[in-house]
């Protein structure tokens, strides 16, 4: 029998593309996403790439903290796990409104694993982030790094990655994986699902998608005095789809018997800087990215990329793809979705 997945946050920009490879891989899958900062498009574009697969993909358009609606779901299916994408994610909004992202990410989050443990589904893979090193001393970041929060973003992460520990001390049922992902990019090759923010974009490279389909007129450079090659931040972008197939291999992993709460880097282990990305980006797209040099963005750390072993040892997973894919598919997507999964008049 398929194995039967819930999709928390499903909807959005790295679950659909996991979604996606779930489903081709065979999987089963319940999304739940309150569509917050997403669209169900992306979800009927989910369907359609998996071809015959499609039909084994139901959502719900439930807010975790909605704990009726999740019992109802549970109590309809049996869940052999659950990855949980579903949070709010903007670094500075997160400075902006604290509480919002503490009653979103965290209540949602315990929430869920108070319904996950009533019906006895204690298998689950949670996505952390890298922004848990903080600004990290040296690089690359192992697993072992002294962990900081920079953000009520963070925090929620540091909070929840604690609170699974915790709950694994309690009870040795639960098996759980924190992926911790560096900079996600690109979208599927198809160009048909990507990424689509709400607003003013924070990230660098759907900043320099909207500068290429002509929405934005220039790319202010945070930062060119870092002690790195060109003077520009460097990270570890990893190609959306690799980090899709890492839940899958997440997903397997939770089989082993004694995985208990266990930790792992999403990442290429390669650092890139702004300006790297950005040449990247014009030699894929041909198009000419207006650069305005500025001060660093308060907060930013100089260079962060991953330690990938671990992954590689114990999830037998590995990145594929480099940033020439990664750029060469998000102008795919950019070309054939100016305006994401909206219209010209919809979005700002
Ligand atoms: P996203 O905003 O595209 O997806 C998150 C989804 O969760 C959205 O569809 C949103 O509508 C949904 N959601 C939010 N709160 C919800 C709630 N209370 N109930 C139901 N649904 C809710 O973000 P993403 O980039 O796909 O990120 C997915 C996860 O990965 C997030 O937890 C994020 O913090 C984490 N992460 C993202 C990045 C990144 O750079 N994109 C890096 C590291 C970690
Ligand atoms: C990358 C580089 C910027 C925008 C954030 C979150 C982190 C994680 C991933 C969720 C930096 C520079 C950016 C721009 C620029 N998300 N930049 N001009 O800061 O590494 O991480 O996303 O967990 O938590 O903090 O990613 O894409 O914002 O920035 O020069 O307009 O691009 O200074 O060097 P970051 P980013």
């Amino acid at each position: 029998m398929a194995k039967s997945i819930l999709v928390t946050g499903g909807a959005g920009y790295i679950g659909s593309h996991t979604v996606l490879q779930l489903l081709l891989g065979g999987y089963s899958i319940v999304v739940v996403d309150n569509l917050d900062n997403s669209s169900d498009i992306a979800l009927k574009r989910v369907k359609e790439l998996a071809g015959d697969f499609g039909k084994n993909l139901v959502f719900h358009q439930v807010d975790l903290r909605d704990k009726p609606a999740l019992e109802k779901i549970f109590a309809r299916t049996k869940f052999d796990a659950v990855i949980h994408f579903a949070g709010l994610k903007a670094v500075g909004e997160s400075v902006q409104k604290p509480l919002l992202y503490f009653n979103n990410n965290l209540t949602g989050t315990i929430t869920l694993l108070e319904v996950m443990a009533s019906h006895g589904c204690k298998q689950l893979v949670f996505s952390s982030s890298a922004t848990v090193y903080g600004c990290p001393k040296e690089v690359p970041c192992t697993e072992e790094f002294p962990l900081s929060a920079a953000s009520p973003y963070g925090r929620t992460k540091l909070f929840i990655e604690g609170i699974c520990c915790d709950i694994y001390r309690s009870d040795s049922e639960w098996k759980i994986i924190l992926l911790r992902y560096f900079n996600p990019v690109g979208a599927h090759p198809s160009g048909h699902i990507g990424e689509d923010p709400r607003g003013i974009p924070n990230n660098l490279m759907p900043y320099v998608q909207q500068i290429a389909v002509g929405r934005r007129p220039h790319l202010t450079v945070y930062g060119t005095d870092y002690s790195t090659k060109d003077g520009t931040g460097v990270r570890d972008y990893i190609h959306v789809v690799d980090l899709a197939d890492g839940h899958i291999a997440a997903l397997c992993k939770l089989s082993d018997a004694n995985i208990g709460c266990e930790v792992y880097n999403l990442g290429t282990g390669k650092g890139t800087s702004v300006l790297e990305m950005v040449a990247a980006f014009e030699k894929a797209s041909r198009k000419k990215i207006p650069l305005v040099m500025a001060a660093r963005r308060p907060g930013d750390a100089e260079i962060v990329y991953a330690a990938t072993e671990k992954a590689e040892r114990e999830l037998n997973w590995k990145a594929k793809y480099g940033i020439d894919e990664m750029c060469r598919d998000q102008w795919n997507w950019a070309g054939k979705n100016p305006y994401g999964y909206g219209s010209s008049d919809s979005t700002n």
